[in-house]
């Protein structure tokens, strides 16, 4: 499905990420996995060259550093000479993320959405001026179900979990952004999409994922890999002509 691109996953060492990883080398790409744990980064790109050979390569980057982001794509252009599309996708947050709302400071609020939300601008704003030069481009934000649904609170009872305020306003930002940097770039020949996954299965408490399943088709929360599908179509050229849409995998949870 993607013989021969180059392709730039951030965050690419994370649950997800690693996954998407593993997807786009085996469909023929080269995956530059850049994230700023590089020590994890280089461990995932190994696996991936063991079973692919020169598949899969580590970078460093700090998506809230527009030096590191610039420096990125230079070091990636240089090597390779080009890039086909980015998976704006790493998962930067403050030790205080993921605290109830009545615990949530002005400070932790602002600093969360300034870290992800303005690290996926950066790294689309920048992404989109070397695609605009280099002639095309395509970019994937990874969004989520909370960025469109109100959360459902009662699937939290009795867990120390929630559904981060943070979170809401970050991934509703997200989808937001995506239709505008497709409008913005729909003349230049790149596209920009948004995947909103619903939740993923990382040992969660058995009973939040049986009141997750409740609202479900089939399986409830989901592994990574079930999301490497729609991921790799967002990349392929068989959605050459998808741009400004959010594609939601979530087996039926936000209907
Ligand atoms: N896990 C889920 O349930 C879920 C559901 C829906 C959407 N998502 C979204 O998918 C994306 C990936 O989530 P995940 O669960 O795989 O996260 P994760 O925490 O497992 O991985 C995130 C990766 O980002 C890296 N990172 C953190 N800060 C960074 C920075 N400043 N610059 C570069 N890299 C940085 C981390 O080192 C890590 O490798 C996020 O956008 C997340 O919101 C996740």
């Amino acid at each position: 499905m993607l013989t021969g691109k180059i392709i730039v996953v951030t965050g690419g060492a994370g649950l997800l990420g690693s996954a998407f990883a593993r997807a786009i080398a085996k469909q023929g790409s080269v995956v530059v996995i850049a994230d700023i744990d590089v020590q994890a980064a280089n461990s995932v790109a190994q696996d991936i060259t063991s079973a692919h050979a020169g598949k899969a390569q580590a970078e460093t980057l700090d998506i809230t550093d527009k030096a590191s982001v610039c420096s990125l794509i230079d070091r990636v252009n240089a090597r390779y000479g080009r890039i086909d599309a980015v998976v704006n996708n790493a998962y930067p947050r403050n030790r205080n993320y993921g605290r109830k709302l009545e615990e949530v400071t002005y400070a932790d609020f602002c600093e969360n959405t300034n870290l992800h939300l303005g690290g996926y601008f950066l790294v689309a704003q920048q992404f989109s001026l070397f695609f605009r030069k280099q002639g095309d481009g395509n970019i994937v934000n990874m969004a989520s179900i909370y960025g469109t649904l109100a959360p459902r609170f009662e699937i939290y009872a009795d867990t120390p979990m929630t559904m981060p305020v943070e979170y809401a306003a970050i991934k509703s930002g997200v989808i937001q952004l995506t239709r505008y940097f497709a409008q913005y770039f729909k003349a230049d020949q790149i596209r920009v999409n948004c995947l909103s996954p619903g939740g993923i299965l990382d040992k969660q408490p058995e009973s939040f994922l049986a009141s997750y399943k409740a609202f479900c088709s089939a399986k409830g929360m989901l592994e990574p890999a079930d999301l490497t599908g729609a991921l790799l179509f967002l990349l392929s050229d068989g959605s050459r002509y998808m741009t400004g849409q959010n594609l939601v995998v979530d087996d039926g949870f936000t209907l």
